[in-house]
């Protein structure tokens, strides 16, 4: 329905300063920035980026309404269009119409049915690298996460050892996710990369090995009658309409696949780092959950049945995507006139809804500043954007990979900490980097510690069950 917004006051907000209002603040830290509008001028605030009129909402209900009561009166917006050179018409970049329709092919990788097949791609990569540390070694978190969902992605898309473990594979998709970062963040790059400068010849190789390797996968596929656990067979077999005749072509597979490994993978990987980061300093929450960890899973690889009994695991998660958010702001784009909490938002304004902010707010989380999983003990995590939390967005784009990340995140965090407690070393506070996701600013240095404690126990239950032998 098409309002007449001029019955509604605009939204309070700073004055533009300048031609430009106030995009040099914004650009300087948007998170801080976001953060201080909200507190000066409310749950509905509106500034301006250049010519464009940007509204932020800060309240649980409005953000519903965006996201799901009223979302067919807005688009997705521009940023994410800069990456199509990337993504192609995946997912993340489709709009209307189309992007239900794909999304409903899609789906049945990612439903709950789907998720036990998952569960050896991430155990496998997981126990690999806390196999692979030395007790004292010296780790730099947020890289050894990224590694190490990479792997996942990886074997949960392909289903291949030989893929994960080579790493001209691995080097071309860091190469291409640097090139997909930098498009984003900088709007100059999409036209230098066109140029033939170094950067750029590197991600035209590196985009040109992936592409004929994912379609080579694809050919073969098709081609072979083995089934395969993994999301790319469930793509190339997703069809729609009675006979079955709506199914993606080898393109749109294409495109998927590139947008499931960017999407799925710097994501969770945030998520692990500032987990870890959360539970180093807390050494009491963290004893907590190596009890229920050793308690529930007794020395053994997590399956999947294992989720469900690893609560207090989840809760620790979700605490830390509250706190640190590894998407920390979505927008959306107004495609009519409309009004929102008793303001005006006319059409082609950007409306922002900042996941930092929001889940930061004393109105809705009391003490917000204070890590404390029991928050969650009542299961509040699931109940979406209408709660004031909303990591995975909400509605209809509803991140797809919710309930892989999950599982993923959970199986991480309880086969590294059966063995390890993992201490941050930095002597200053760690600061947050607003890129596309919450990234830890330079890092978050570690050292990796054998649990002792729990190697004794374990030796000593083996050796009662050699003694009753
Ligand atoms: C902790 C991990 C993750 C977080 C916090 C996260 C967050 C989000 C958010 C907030 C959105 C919605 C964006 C919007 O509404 O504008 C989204 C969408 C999406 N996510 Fe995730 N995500 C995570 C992991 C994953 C994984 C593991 C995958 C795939 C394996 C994935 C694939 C996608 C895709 C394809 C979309 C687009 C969905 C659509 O528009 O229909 N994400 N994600």
């Amino acid at each position: 329905m098409t309002l007449r917004t001029t019955a509604f006051p605009l939204p309070p907000g700073p004055r533009g300063r300048s031609l430009f209002g106030q995009l040099r603040e914004f650009r300087e830290n948007p998170v801080e920035f976001l953060t201080r509008l909200a507190r000066d001028y409310g749950d509905v605030a509106q500034f301006r980026l250049g010519r464009r009129r940007v509204v932020q909402l800060n309240d649980p209900e409005l953000i519903h309404e965006v996201l799901v009561a009223r979302h067919r009166s807005f688009h997705k917006t521009g940023v994410l269009t800069r990456a199509k050179p990337v993504l192609g018409n995946g997912l993340v970049t489709i709009d209307g119409d189309l992007h239900l329709k794909r999304r409903r092919l899609i789906q049945p990788a990612f439903n709950r049915q789907s998720i036990p097949h998952y569960i050896a791609h991430i155990t496998t990569p997981a126990a690999d690298v806390s196999g692979g540390w030395r007790p004292g070694q010296r780790v730099e978190l947020a890289d050894e996460m990224n590694r190490l969902t990479l792997r996942i992605i990886l074997r949960a898309l392909f289903d291949c050892d030989a893929v994960a473990d080579d790493s001209h594979i691995e080097d071309a998709l860091t190469t291409v996710l640097r090139h997909f970062n930098r498009l984003l963040i900088d709007p100059k790059w999409a036209a230098l990369s066109k140029l033939p400068l170094p950067a750029a010849r590197q991600y035209r190789n590196a985009q040109q090995l992936l592409d004929s390797f994912v379609r080579g996968l694809i050919q073969q596929r098709r081609a072979e009658s083995q089934s395969h656990h993994d999301v790319l067979s469930i793509l190339l077999q997703a069809h729609e309409g009675e006979s079955g005749k709506i199914r993606l072509t080898d393109d749109e597979v294409r495109d998927e696949v590139m947008t499931l490994l960017t999407a799925g993978h710097e994501t969770i990987a945030t998520a692990l780092t500032w987990t870890w980061h959360a539970l180093s300093q807390h050494p009491e929450i963290e004893s907590q959950m190596h009890q229920e960890v050793d308690s529930v899973l007794q020395g053994r690889k997590p399956t999947f049945d294992d989720l469900k009994n690893l609560r207090y695991t989840r809760m620790v998660l979700a605490e830390s995507m509250r706190m640190y958010p590894p998407v920390w702001g979505i927008t959306r784009l107004a495609m009519e006139d409309l009004q929102l909490g008793g303001y005006a938002i006319p059409k082609g304004t950007v409306v922002g809804m900042t996941q930092y902010v929001t889940h930061r707010d004393p109105r809705y989380f009391p003490n917000p500043e204070h890590f404390d999983p029991t928050r969650w003990a009542r299961g509040d995590e699931a109940a979406g954007p209408k709660s004031g939390y909303f990591p995975f967005g909400g509605g209809p784009r509803l991140c797809i990979g919710e309930p892989f990340a999950w599982a993923e995140g959970i199986v991480v965090l309880a086969t590294i900490a059966q063995a390890w407690r993992i201490r941050s070393v930095g002597t200053e506070a760690v600061r947050y980097e607003p890129m596309i996701t919450l990234r830890p600013k330079n890092g978050i240095a570690a050292v990796v510690e054998r649990r002792e404690e729990n190697f004794a126990a374990r030796n000593k239950s083996r050796n009662h069950l050699v003694d009753a032998l």
